[in-house]
């Protein structure tokens, strides 16, 4: 069947008075003193430019410092993480030795904002996921045989003798079967891992880290804060949302037994003690606030109902900012490729994170928006004023603004936006709205992501203006990282 592909919208941009009138350029305040100077925000995006050990490259520096050029209200450095284990070029803040990295991404964001961007850190946990394997080396080596095993080729060749013979003989006619003869013989967790790879769940409480997870946690997450605000950073978010450890707390497929899965209380419990720690690892005015689902997506998964209730225990703990997102889950990922690792944007639920153009029914602008807006109708009815943030296919000046006029969002990001066009804010600001380089929000960066290559734009890394032959360019020379710098005029080409 054909796919639909829902026009860009038609934007009318507003004259600089407008502008400077509008509801997305008034200041917010988020938490107990800090100002946003307007309602615009850059959430996190990951752009694998960390080196392997998850410092801070140059590279990491000027692009946050692309970022700041367009002065939005708040700025989001990309998940990082919260453990000192080594996990490719991505950022870390499970040591001190990460700080004086981020505090140099800190000044950088200072200067080219002229201190007009408030800057926040998005803090990761995420459980192992391994690389779907070959199929010999995955029942030649990985899978740990039981008698359950034997039995299913009892059954399946008819012939007890199978009971009793030796674990290689076993492990040999494991890989003659095809997967169909594999559904009786291998568990699900089993076949998963044959198939996309092995990937821990917070369910998986036989392993002693995974069980142990709320006892650690909390230390980890307020230590890492703490990082945070020595490094200068004016807050951080906490990551409850898409397939990492805590969104798999809150996710109503959690039914560990230990006072932490189960009944919605059990499942909101960790996320809670990890605010607790972390408000109380910084000073009362540093933002801690944190990024969750309005839907999970996934079959069994959490709803707007579920996501309601939690940013109703959210916001009367004392968050500082509530950010809600969509999906994003490995549950219903595409099978990854042999050596590849699962990617949790691959599904339909991935696709309702980073909606494109091919979106079904209505499209993919401001798709997300009624999650945010029945969570601010709760909170607000509950009479907290926490700022909520919505997120999802927001590019143009009208669509914001009506979002906050409507009372849907007291907050706008926008992601892909941002990384098309970095000085769009700036350009809407100075009524130069014309001169916008439109998302055209067909993932073309969402596919570097997934292959873990640097994250740049289609439309802009590969235009190299005159003299710009030595600008710093990706691995393999071809992309430019950052886009050519805006002049300050209307006239500029999209
Ligand atoms: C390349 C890329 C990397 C992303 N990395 C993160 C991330 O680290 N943390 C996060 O919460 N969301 C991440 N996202 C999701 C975005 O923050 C955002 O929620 C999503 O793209 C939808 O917003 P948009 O339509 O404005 O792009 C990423 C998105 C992209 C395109
Ligand atoms: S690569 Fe495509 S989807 Fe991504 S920011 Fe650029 S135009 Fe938008």
């Amino acid at each position: 069947m054909a796919r639909t592909r829902h026009p860009l919208p038609d934007a009318h941009w507003p004259t600089s008075d407008e502008a400077a009138a509008s509801r997305l350029f008034s200041p917010v305040r988020i938490g107990q003193s800090c100002v946003a100077s307007s309602r615009t925000w850059v959430p996190a995006m990951v752009p694998w430019r960390a080196t392997e050990q998850g410092f801070a490259t140059d590279a990491v520096v000027d692009w946050y410092g692309r970022f700041a050029d367009g002065r939005p209200g708040v700025l989001v450095v990309e998940a990082t993480g919260i453990r000192d284990v080594p996990s490719g070029p991505l950022l870390r803040i499970g040591d001190d030795r990460f700080v004086p990295g981020l505090r140099r991404l800190v000044d950088e964001v200072r200067r080219r904002s002229g201190g007009n961007t408030r800057l926040l850190i998005q803090l990761i946990d995420f459980l192992s996921v391994r690389r779907r394997p070959m199929r010999e080396k995955y029942f030649g080596r990985y899978l740990a045989l039981r008698d359950g095993h034997r039995d299913g080729l009892a059954r399946h060749h008819a012939d007890p003798a199978w009971r009793s013979r030796p674990d290689d003989d076993v492990r040999e006619a494991l890989c003659g079967l095809s997967d169909d003869e594999l559904v009786g013989v291998l568990d699900e967790r089993e076949r998963q891992a044959l198939t996309h790879g092995h990937r821990e769940r917070v369910t998986d409480v036989d392993l002693a880290h995974v069980r142990d997870l709320p006892a650690t946690l909390p230390t980890l997450f307020g230590d890492a804060a703490r990082r945070a605000e020595t490094a200068g950073f004016d807050g951080v978010e906490l990551h409850y949302a898409h397939a990492y450890t805590m969104a798999s707390f809150l996710s109503r497929t959690n039914d560990r037994d230990d006072g932490y899965g189960g009944s919605p209380d059990a499942r909101v419990r960790l996320p809670l003690e990890v605010f607790d720690r972390v408000r109380s690892a910084v000073s009362p005015e540093f933002v801690v606030g944190c990024r969750f689902l309005g839907d999970e997506v996934i079959e069994g998964g959490s709803r707007i109902d579920d996501a309601v209730a939690y940013a109703r225990r959210f916001a009367a703990a004392g968050m500082d900012f509530l950010s809600v997102s969509k999906g994003g889950k490995f549950e219903d990922a595409k099978q990854p490729r042999v050596g590849e690792a699962v990617y949790p944007y691959t599904g339909p639920s991935g696709h309702e994170c980073m909606p494109t153009v091919f979106a079904g029914s209505p499209g993919p602008f401001g798709r997300n928006v009624p999650l945010s807006a029945a969570i601010r109708t709760a909170v607000r009815a509950d009479g907290h004023d926490v700022p909520v943030v919505t997120a999802g296919g927001i590019g143009t000046f009208d669509l914001a603004e009506s979002i906050l006029a409507d009372g849907h969002a007291d907050i706008v990001a926008a992601a892909r936006q941002s990384l098309a066009d970095p000085d769009w804010w700036q350009k809407v600001r100075a009524g130069h709205g014309g001169a916008v380089r439109r998302c055209v929000y067909t993932n073309y960066c969402e596919a570097l992501d997934q292959k873990h290559v640097e994250v740049t734009c289609q439309l802009w890394d590969r235009k190299f203006g005159e003299g710009e032959g030595d600008v710093p360019r990706t691995a393999d020379g071809k992309r430019r990282l950052t886009p050519p710098r805006w002049s300050g005029g209307g006239a500029e080409a999209p």
